[in-house]
């Protein structure tokens, strides 16, 4: 089965074909046109600006993906969660390609795209009951996946996600837009011990996270404190000793402390979630997987409990439209289609929400 998958929920416009054979899958092709160089110069996405790039943008971006390529079997296109301009292109996209070529469309949730990144480019395969951590600039959800496109929530932030408090933090450091991996970079060779920012809600029995206090955290210190640049004090050294390192924090630190609090926080919650579900598999999925310390970290932890933690591949923890052909490869083998005149873009399309099901056929 070949499917063309189509991502524009946020700041990415992205297609792709991917094909199953009993031989395994194979991506045939995949083109991501970022709109990072416009939206930096505001440190976030604009919406407006958002939709009109990716009406730009949609059509040279599948010219490429399919070209010298046989027509795909079915259509997998985002849907819901996202901003609603950039979905609607996609959709609408969609729509007139199922009419044209009278193949199915089978509409995709964002998360559970990010959920099968895992399998995108990799030969193993999702096994279930799996928790999922799905931390991106716009989600932070952990989740129980019973079976490919069938969720529970178990916990999600109560304000920010943990994406976008690297990116407002990262802001305040005068750092572009997106800031997580410029974070990450100067952490580096920081101390992560060096500023005890605080872990918001550890204390709390419950699954849901929070980041906004951890954010205001960051804006008060570099308020009350100025980040030194690692200098080497000179003066008044005790004889024998030639120099000694700045007591003042430097940015690396900062950086190091702010990206620990987070991934103290984000590894806590979900190895609460490992112990109370004990599944097998655990997903790390979303933009923030691109964090190596969170990588490190949780896949430690995971291995104690016996279990597995799955990630993407580097590339595909970003917005891409393999992941989306990928969850959407499971819904079609299913024939879980959404006839082109029913579907219709849903910004605010929760993942676990299966009263709202798309489950259409
Ligand atoms: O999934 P994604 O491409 O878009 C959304 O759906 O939001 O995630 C983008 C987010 C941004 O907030 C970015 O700062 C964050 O992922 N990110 C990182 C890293 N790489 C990307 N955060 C922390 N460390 C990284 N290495
Ligand atoms: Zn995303």
């Amino acid at each position: 089965m070949r499917i063309l998958g189509i991502e524009s929920s946020c700041d990415d416009t992205s297609a792709a074909l991917v094909e199953w054979t009993n031989a395994g899958q194979a991506i045939l092709s995949q083109k991501t046109a970022s709109q990072i160089d416009i939206h930096k110069k505001y440190g976030g996405v604009v919406p407006e600006i958002a939709g009109r790039k990716h009406a730009e943008a949609i059509i040279p971006v599948l010219e490429e993906v399919l070209s010298g390529q046989k027509k795909p079997d079915a259509i997998a296109v985002t849907s819901g969660p996202g901003l609603i301009a950039g979905l609607l292109v996609g959709v609408e996209v969609a729509k007139t390609l199922s009419a044209l070529w009278d193949i199915p469309i089978v509409s995709v949730n964002h998360i559970d795209g990010h959920v099968h990144s895992v399998e995108l480019g990799q030969t193993s395969h999702i096994e279930f009951p799996a928790i999922a951590l799905v931390v991106s600039g716009g989600h932070t959800e952990l989740l129980l996946a019973h079976t490919h496109n069938c969720y529970t929530l178990i916990g999600k932030t109560q304000d920010d996600a943990a994406g976008e408090a690297f990116d407002k933090v990262a802001k305040l450091l005068g750092l572009e837009y997106p800031g997580g991996p410029k974070i990450s970079q100067f952490a580096k060779t920081g101390n992560p011990n060096k500023i005890p920012f605080p872990r918001p809600m550890i204390h709390d029995e419950g699954f849901d996270l929070s980041f906004s206090g951890l954010k205001t955290a960051a804006l008060y210190w570099l308020r009350d404190h100025t980040l030194s640049a690692g200098r080497i004090l000179s003066i008044g050294l005790p004889s024998g000793v030639t120099g000694i390192q700045a007591e003042e924090p430097t940015i690396h630190d900062f950086c190091a402390s702010f990206e620990q609090a987070i991934v103290d926080v984000l590894v806590l919650k979900t190895m609460r979630a490992v112990e109370a579900h004990k599944p097998n598999i655990v997903i790390l999925a979303g933009g923030v997987a691109a964090n190596i310390k969170l990588r490190q970290t949780l896949g430690a932890l995971v291995q104690t409990q016996n279990a597995e933690l799955r990630t993407p591949l580097i590339p595909y923890c970003m917005d891409n439209a393999g992941m989306i052909a990928t969850a959407g490869y499971y819904k079609a083998e299913q024939k879980t289609y959404t006839p082109w005149r029913e579907l219709t873009a849903d910004p605010n399309w929760r993942v676990y929400d299966a009263a709202k099901t798309r489950y259409t056929q």
